[in-house]
Formats: C-alpha cells, sequence, structure tokens
C-alpha cells in the first residue's frame, strides 16, 4: 500500500502549522519524518491520521483518504501510535489494552494476532494482567505498539517512540520496530533523534516550521552533521 500527500496543510482553526507537504511512503518502505519540537511532526501525522485538520492531497493506493475520518482511515490500514504512549488506557491492564486494539479485526482474526503480538513482545505476555500503567516506560511503548499492531495495519504512524527511553531499551525497540519489515508493515516515523532513526529508515524528510527543508537516503543519516542542523534549524 503507498500512501501519497500532495501540497498538505494542516494545522489547528487559523493556525497552519504544515505547509505544501508533499511526500510518499512506498509499500513496506520505512520513512523517517525528522524535526525539533514544535517543527509540525505530530500535526503531520494527526493530519495523515485524520485527527487533525488539513487540506490538499492524502491518497492510499490512489484513493483520496480526505473525506474519511480517523476511524474510517483506521479501516483503510492506517494506525497511529501517539506520542507519549497516548493510546493506552493505563488503569487498564495489558490484555485489555491489547483487546481494544483487536476490536476492529473480525472475529475469526483476533486469537492468531494475539499470539503473534506476544510473540513479538513476550514481556507483554509475562506482564498481561497488570495495569498498563505499572509497566516501565519502555514496556509501555512496546504497549503502544502492540495495540496498534493489534489492527494489523499496513502503514503504521509511529510518533517519536524514543521519547524518554534509555539507550539499552531502544536498542531493544529499534529491534521490534525493524520485525516490521518481515511482517510487510510500512513505517512513516517522526523523530528528533537522528541517530535512532538512522537504525531503521530508507528514506528521511527534515521537516522545520511545517515545511520539508531537506531529504536523503536513511544511511547518510548516521553521522550527519547536516542533518543535526537542518533539525535544528
Ligand atoms: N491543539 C493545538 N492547537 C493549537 N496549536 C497547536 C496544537 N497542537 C500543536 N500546536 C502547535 O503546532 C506547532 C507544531 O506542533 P507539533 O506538536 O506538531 O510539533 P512536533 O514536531 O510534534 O513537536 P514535538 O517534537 O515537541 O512533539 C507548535 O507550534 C504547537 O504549539
Ligand atoms: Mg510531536
Amino acid at each position: 500500500m503507498t500512501l501519497a500527500l500532495s501540497k498538505l496543510h494542516a494545522g489547528y482553526g487559523r493556525i497552519e502549522v504544515c505547509r505544501e507537504i508533499d511526500l510518499v511512503v512506498a509499500d513496506g518502505e520505512f520513512l523517517a519524518v525528522l524535526g525539533a519540537n514544535g517543527a509540525g511532526k505530530s500535526t503531520l501525522l494527526g493530519a495523515i491520521a485524520g485527527s487533525v485538520v488539513s487540506r490538499g492531497r492524502i491518497e492510499l493506493d490512489g484513493k483520496p483518504l480526505e473525506g474519511l475520518n480517523a476511524r474510517d482511515r483506521a479501516r483503510h490500514g492506517l494506525a497511529l501510535v501517539p506520542e507519549g504512549r497516548r493510546n493506552l488506557f493505563s488503569p487498564l491492564t495489558v490484555m485489555e489494552n491489547v483487546q481494544l486494539g483487536l476490536r476492529l479485526l473480525p472475529a475469526g482474526d483476533r486469537g492468531r494476532t494475539l499470539d503473534e503480538l506476544f510473540t513479538m513482545f513476550p514481556i507483554l505476555a509475562t506482564r498481561r494482567a497488570q495495569p498498563a500503567v505499572l509497566l516501565s516506560g519502555g514496556e509501555q511503548q512496546m504497549l503502544a505498539l502492540a495495540v496498534a499492531l493489534a489492527r494489523r495495519p499496513s502503514l503504521l504512524l509511529l510518533d517519536e517512540p524514543s521519547q524518554g527511553l534509555a539507550p539499552l531499551v531502544l536498542q531493544n525497540l529499534v529491534e521490534q520496530i525493524g520485525e516490521l519489515r518481515r511482517m510487510g508493515v510500512a513505517v512513516l516515523l517522526a523523530e528528533q533523534n537522528h541517530r535512532f532513526a538512522a537504525q531503521l529508515c530508507d528514506r528521511y524528510l527534515v521537516l522545520s516550521s511545517g515545511e520539508i527543508v531537506d531529504g536523503g537516503d536513511g544511511n547518510q543519516l548516521q553521522d550527519a552533521e547536516h542533518v543535526a542542523h537542518a533539525i535544528m534549524a
């Protein structure tokens, strides 16, 4: 499934945050959108997911999504993992959170999907009866991913998963997100941490004050001084 944005503008009321955004995420591709605080990363992901008002074109495999609400876009294969793991209900258990994600699937697919998620994130299986609030930051990020993956999306919109996590936990997360490649899930990753993104992404774009100002191949990201500058510009 290919996502294509053209001339997308997004914002809040009269405040326009993202301007003239053109981007493509090809089937199974991992694209990073890098930017500093306030660059407009979450606004962009929200516009794609349908939770932020936008104008311009958003197409999935050539079909326009603009008229659809967030729920219908999810049915078409998009899933958002919001910043700060906000898709979790902290008093609910791990299992209950995952079950909320599974609700969008046909009943016959739920058992198999749950098994796959617990295989991918074994720690969640052992913690299944615990309230989400008692998990560590890294475990909560895994749960946030699992809840989004429970819908079997084709494209995962991933908003700053690295936020607040220790280096060792990040390494684990890189491997788990990397697994999605094998599953054929495409990823649009919004990040400030370009070294984290470098380990995952095929390509990157830099967003600054709501506009795309730079971009290139993922392998240019590792020690890219200019990328760090572009992000901070
Ligand atoms: N609900 C809102 N109403 C009005 N303005 C908002 C709202 N949410 C965000 N903004 C503004 O939009 C701009 C971009 O914010 P956004 O959250 O998209 O940036 P970001 O790149 O995700 O930043 P961060 O790295 O801090 O998460 C900021 O100036 C912010 O103040
Ligand atoms: Mg953000």
